[in-house]
């Protein structure tokens, strides 16, 4: 196995911003005791949130596929508890996919869980790493794995896919209009060009549209190709669809809450379905929770935002 990468920076500050903290924690109708899954823990913004609030007998476990990620979680866990002087709950910390929850539960002896938090996408953190390829101006590698230890980097899939491929990804995944233009771009030459970096991948797209477009559009034109490739990479879509299929309806015990933050249309249709066909919800979101405007302004990451919240009931 490839060495796991530590982050430059693990002592200092988390960037990342939890987003919808407020209404998240509303949502979660958390006390004393319960059993809490915060399967994407990024740097534990919520987590750090939930932790005293199912003190002292609840029991907490944070997944995330990205071990610099876990780094932060586990800093900015043990700040919290020892700025408010409490010991705070039990906390566990799993690496890989949320998918493998029950691998985790059954190591801890747990036989499922009263709350499971999905907010799913990117960090900040993980934007602001210059090594991952996640920000269009890095000049490091494009990487876009969550999980660097295992799989393929987005400069090697870029090798490997048919244009075809490429484009079923764009449209899909980065709903872009250009998606057939900037799909040939990517495979012209035999044989192909070598795109190591983000600024690499940037100058490709940007020489497939047309200037007019690059020139007139608000977010950065190479924004949905970024997406696109990143959802690709690491299958988040698939990874959902188990969560939602499978491993909610396994591991969430008869009157637990599923909490569920997504960023992208696509997701946010299946969570939204998931709750409303299957016979083990009562969905409490006929309407998703949005941020306030207020939050928008001060974190326009949580622009894109949905929360659905959901009740299992017995099977
Ligand atoms: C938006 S961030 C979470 C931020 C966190 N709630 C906070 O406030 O600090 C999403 C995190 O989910 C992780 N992630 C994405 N897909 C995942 C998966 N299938 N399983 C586990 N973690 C995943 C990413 O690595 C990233 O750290």
């Amino acid at each position: 196995m490839p060495p796991v990468r530590r982050s430059k920076s693990a002592a200092s500050t988390a960037v990342h911003q939890p987003v919808m903290l407020r209404e998240v924690l509303r949502a979660l109708e958390l006390r004393d005791g319960l059993r809490v899954v915060d399967g994407t823990v990024g740097a534990a913004g919520h987590s750090v949130q939930i932790r005293p609030l199912i003190a002292p007998n609840g029991i907490l476990i944070g997944t995330d596929r990205d071990p610099m990620m876990l780094e932060y979680a586990r800093i900015n866990l043990e700040k919290a508890a020892a700025e408010k002087e409490i010991a705070g709950t039990p906390y566990h910390l799993c690496q890989g996919s949320y998918a493998l929850l029950p691998e985790y539960l059954k190591k801890l002896g747990l036989p499922q869980v009263d709350r499971v938090l999905l907010d799913l996408g990117l960090s900040s953190d993980q934007l602001a790493d210059g090594d991952r390829g996640f920000s269009f101006h890095a000049e490091g590698p494009l990487d876009l794995r969550f999980d660097t230890t295992s799989g393929k980097p987005a400069s090697e899939w870029l090798q490997e896919w048919s244009e075809e491929e490429l484009v079923e990804i764009l449209e899909n995944w980065g709903e872009e209009k250009f998606s057939r233009q900037i799909a040939a771009a990517l495979v012209a030459g035999k044989p192909r060009r070598s795109i190591n970096t983000a600024s690499d991948l940037v100058n490709v797209v940007m020489q497939a549209i047309p200037v007019k477009v690059t020139r007139d559009s608000r977010k950065h034109p190479a924004t949905r190709v970024f997406q696109a490739l990143r959802i690709a990479v690491n299958e988040e879509l698939r990874q959902l669809e188990v969560m939602l299929d499978e491993i909610l309806p396994q591991c969430l015990a008869t009157d637990g809450l599923a909490v569920i933050i997504t960023f992208h249309s696509l997701e946010d249709r299946m969570v939204k379905n998931a709750f409303k066909k299957n016979a083990i919800w009562t969905n409490l979101t006929p309407k998703p929770i949005e941020p306030t405007r207020v939050e928008q302004k001060v974190n326009p990451r949580s622009r894109s935002a949905k929360v659905r919240v959901a009740r299992r009931i017995p099977s």
